[in-house]
């Protein structure tokens, strides 16, 4: 079976310096994969370059059977309709003067999906499965008026609306506070499972990105050193960046 998102030998640079170098990596349909790393490791260029806000230097990234640094420009959107990015900070990535309402159902727009009511039911929806209820209560509200885990749970919900097959959330719970932290982490999980989406969730956390996701890949200096299942690695880690991050996490 082919994976959901193949990436091989995927190279990005920025004014010819290499952000990330020879990036193989794969995504089943319904998998959780985490991409660990220190800052600067490449992995938000990695996300970045999925979702197509930077362009390859060099490789390949095939989503669902289609091949996105080939498909022509205007339907480079379409080929990414099953996808969604999920930000660190949601306060900056939510639309600012949308209500929560039309802030949820705004990819349904983008997408051309559904008319006025069909959209406020699946924003609803989707409010609901993020656990902000009533959902109703929630519509007409602005973001600024939300604490930080209940925006990073409109993002969230914003991001299922469409029922997408591949979730890409890069540091989503990094401006939020520790118990927070988890709370968000098992969401994800969470909708990972009843939505039956496939998960890439990039921290900086090992031990959070042991206990969202089955798979871990570490990266350091733009490139992957490190693949495997998130028990072996955290118990067993191969590379010396790895076991430093272990070390880290265990205040060895
Ligand atoms: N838009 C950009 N322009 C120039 N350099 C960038 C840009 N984005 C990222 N970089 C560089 O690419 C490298 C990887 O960055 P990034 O993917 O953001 O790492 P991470 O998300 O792991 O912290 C870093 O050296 C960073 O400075
Ligand atoms: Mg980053």
């Amino acid at each position: 079976m082919s994976a959901l998102l193949d990436i091989a030998s995927l190279s990005v640079a920025f004014d010819g310096k290499p952000a990330i170098t020879d990036v193989t990596l794969q995504v089943a349909a319904g998998d959780s994969v985490a991409l660990v790393g220190g800052s600067g490791a490449g992995k938000s260029t990695v996300a970045r370059a999925v979702a197509g806000l930077v362009t390859p230097t060099a490789g390949r990234i095939v989503f669902d059977g289609v091949d996105l640094t080939a498909v022509p420009q205007r339907r480079r959107g379409a080929a990414r309709k099953g996808m969604h990015l999920v930000f660190q900070d949601p306060y900056a990535s939510l639309p600012p003067t949308l209500r929560v309402g039309d802030v949820v159902a705004e990819p349904m727009v983008i997408h051309r999906i559904g008319d006025r009511d069909s959209r406020r039911r699946a924003a609803v929806a989707a409010l609901e499965s993020v656990h902000l209820r009533p959902a109703e209560s929630f519509l007409q509200r602005y973001p600024h008026e939300l604490s930080g885990g209940q925006r990073q749970r409109v993002a969230f919900a914003r991001a299922l609306v469409t029922r997408p097959k591949l979730l890409l959330a890069d540091e989503p719970t990094s401006g939020l506070d520790a118990s927070l932290r988890l709370e968000i982490v098992d969401l994800m999980s969470e909708l990972a499972v009843s939505e039956n989406m496939a998960v890439v969730h990039i921290t900086h956390d090992l031990a959070l990105a042991a206990r969202s996701c089955r798979d871990i890949v570490v990266m350091q200096g733009g490139r992957i050193v490190e693949t495997g299942r998130a028990d072996t690695v955290l118990a067993d880690p191969a590379h010396e960046y790895t076991a430093a991050l272990v070390g880290a996490v265990s205040g060895v």
